[in-house]
């Protein structure tokens, strides 16, 4: 399949979701494994819905830099076990305590607490087992891929995003410290999907630097968008539950901007990933239009 192949966005997401889903269902672990209450947790954690954003970032930024759809697809598929670990821990009771996620009840409640905690950790340990065996690839590129997502989910990245996160309960953070929180939450997974598509089709060092840049600014929109929905949508519509930051005494964007100035900042956000990307498209083969389209997705989505 060719870049071609996908005249709108919105086809382009579907084959990517189609293709990413196809590449969970074989390598997650099945009812044959040790422990087959785990691996069913598994297996509903990550499959069964979600939009699947950051592997059809992975797959757009690969086909940009010149790639083929199979070589993103291992990167695809661990950015997608890595979210949705990030998921299941999100929604526990020590966090986020919510009940619902992508229209079901969230992983703790189809299961129990202790294993929802395990299903966590097990699609977050396979991820890293997939990059270092699956897909015909340099041992140079699974050591960036690892470099790449180890560093952007770690206690330098999400997961630091996530304490402070915690930490912000209940206090008003300043426009500058909740931006840092955000772009460390989400907006590291959404700028590593996109460097993982670039190792995977082998990108040169500039173009590299535009997809993180791009990454960056859109990976804080998309968190922006998030806190804009959880005030602004009906709960049937998100598929987890409306208001859950108010409830919670989380600081949002909204909460310091109001409405309009989040969707101010979030659609400058988008024009930057939009500049940044025609500033690069000079070279031949280059075709901006799928990310520029993403980008403009990102702010206007409902769910
Ligand atoms: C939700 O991510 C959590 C955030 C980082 C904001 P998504 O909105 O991508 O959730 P799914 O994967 O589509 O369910
Ligand atoms: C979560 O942010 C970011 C993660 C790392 C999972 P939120 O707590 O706002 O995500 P939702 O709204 O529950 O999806
Ligand atoms: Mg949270
Ligand atoms: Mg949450
Ligand atoms: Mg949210």
């Amino acid at each position: 399949m060719t870049t071609t192949d996908f005249s709108t966005l919105t086809r382009f997401m579907a084959a990517c979701r189609e293709r990413v889903d196809a590449q969970m269902l074989r390598y997650l672990p099945d009812q044959h494994s040790p422990a087959p209450r785990l691996a069913d947790a598994m297996r509903y954690a990550a499959l069964g819905g979600g939009k699947r954003i950051r592997p059809v970032l992975v797959y757009g930024s690969c086909l940009l830099a010149g790639g083929r759809m199979e070589d993103a697809d291992l990167p695809a598929v661990v950015i997608e076990l890595i979210h949705a670990y990030s998921l299941v821990h999100d929604d526990l009771p020590a966090m986020d305590d919510d009940a619902l996620r992508r229209g079901r009840p969230t992983t703790h409640i189809a299961f129990d607490e202790a294993t929802a905690i395990l299903a966590g950790d097990t699609l977050h340990t396979l991820a890293f087992e997939l990059l270092a065996n699956v897909g015909d690839y340099t041992d140079n590129q699974r050591i960036s891929m690892v470099r790449q997502l180890s560093q952007a989910a770690g206690a330098e990245g999400m997961a630091a995003g996530q304490m402070q996160d915690m930490e912000a309960n209940g206090q008003a953070l300043t426009l500058a410290a909740l931006e840092r929180v955000h772009y460390l939450k989400t907006g590291r997974l959404i700028t590593a999907a996109l460097a993982l598509g670039a190792i995977a089709a082998e990108a040169p060092p500039p173009l590299r630097q535009t997809l993180r840049a791009y990454g960056d600014a859109i990976g804080l929109a998309f968190q922006i968008q998030d806190d804009i929905l959880d005030v602004t949508a009906a709960t049937e519509e998100l598929g987890k539950p409306s208001g859950s930051d108010l409830r919670h005494g989380k600081s949002t964007f909204p909460g310091l901007l109001g409405i309009d100035g989040s969707r101010a900042r979030a659609a400058d956000l988008c024009h930057q990933a939009c500049t940044l990307l025609d500033a690069h498209a000079h070279g031949e083969g280059v075709d901006p239009r799928l990310l520029k389209d993403l980008a403009a997705y990102i702010v206007a989505r409902t769910h």
